[in-house]
């Protein structure tokens, strides 16, 4: 049931060392058009009215947050960070779930954003928490595949294709992923106890293993996550301009 007095917060896991980017800091902090990955996602959070408060999971040897939360002045009181980062993203979500508790009711709603996804805008956020609203499971922000895909035969150096995945209903999940807090916790909690989180590649995944089915909100291109180096060439562009 929805609950008109629900707020939103947003849950930004940000401890990953962005192994595939190859970059000297770990990517979050690598500056894209002349400001830290995070900051677009944190900036676009905190001045959003739709937004109560953001907090950003860091892994507990973080050395860079204090010193760039520093010279955000517009960020103070809006953010706050959660040293508890895990060996992986859903372990960070998790672990910031857990942290919050005392924070967030349970029939809050989550917003959980990647912080490698700087392009993230108001219009998208405003999009995806209207289409949400009075929602019994939550959802997430996607994109319908348009490429036609191939499976490999498997990982060698000459891969050839073994079939054709057909598209038709195939959409590429991007976040933010929004579910109520005590539904989010509990799901992730269930993937854990039963051993599956190695299945869970996002937070929707783990509500899927409850039976529920997330919708689906159109996203945008821009949204995307910067993964690999040849991506941020793509993020400037999109990022330029944008203030
Ligand atoms: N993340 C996290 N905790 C981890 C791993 C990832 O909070 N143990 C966060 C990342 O900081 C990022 C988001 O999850 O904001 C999406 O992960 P991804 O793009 O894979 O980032 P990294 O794990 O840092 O990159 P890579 O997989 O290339 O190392
Ligand atoms: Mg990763």
């Amino acid at each position: 049931m929805s609950n008109p007095a629900s707020q939103h917060f947003a849950l930004i896991p940000a401890a990953g060392v962005g192994a595939r980017l190859g970059s000297s800091l770990p990517k979050q902090y690598m500056p894209l058009a002349g400001k830290p990955m995070l900051q677009y996602a944190l900036d676009t959070f905190a001045a959003s009215s739709a937004i109560a408060h953001t907090f950003v999971v860091v892994s507990a040897a973080d050395g860079y947050i204090d010193d760039f939360l520093a010279t955000q002045p517009q960020l103070t009181g809006k953010i706050t960070v959660l040293r508890h980062g895990g060996a992986s993203r859903q372990e960070s979500v998790r672990n910031g779930l857990h942290a919050v508790r005392a924070e967030v009711g349970d029939d809050d709603w989550v917003l959980v954003h990647d912080a490698a996804r700087p392009g993230l805008n108001d219009a998208l956020l405003d999009k995806l928490i209207a289409a949400l609203q009075g929602d019994a499971v939550g959802g997430l922000l996607a994109l319908p595949v348009v490429d036609t895909l191939k499976r490999s035969a498997g990982r060698t150096a000459d891969p050839r294709v073994r079939d054709t995945i057909p598209r038709d209903h195939l959409w590429a999940a991007q976040t933010p992923q929004m579910f109520r807090y005590a539904l989010l916790q509990h799901a992730l909690d269930q993937a854990q106890e039963h051993g599956r989180v190695s299945e869970i590649t996002d937070d929707a995944s783990a509500i899927e293993m409850l039976g529920l089915m997330p919708k689906l909100v159109e996203g945008s291109p821009r949204n995307f996550k910067v993964t690999l180096a040849q991506d941020v060439a793509l993020a400037e562009l999109f990022l330029q301009g944008q203030e």
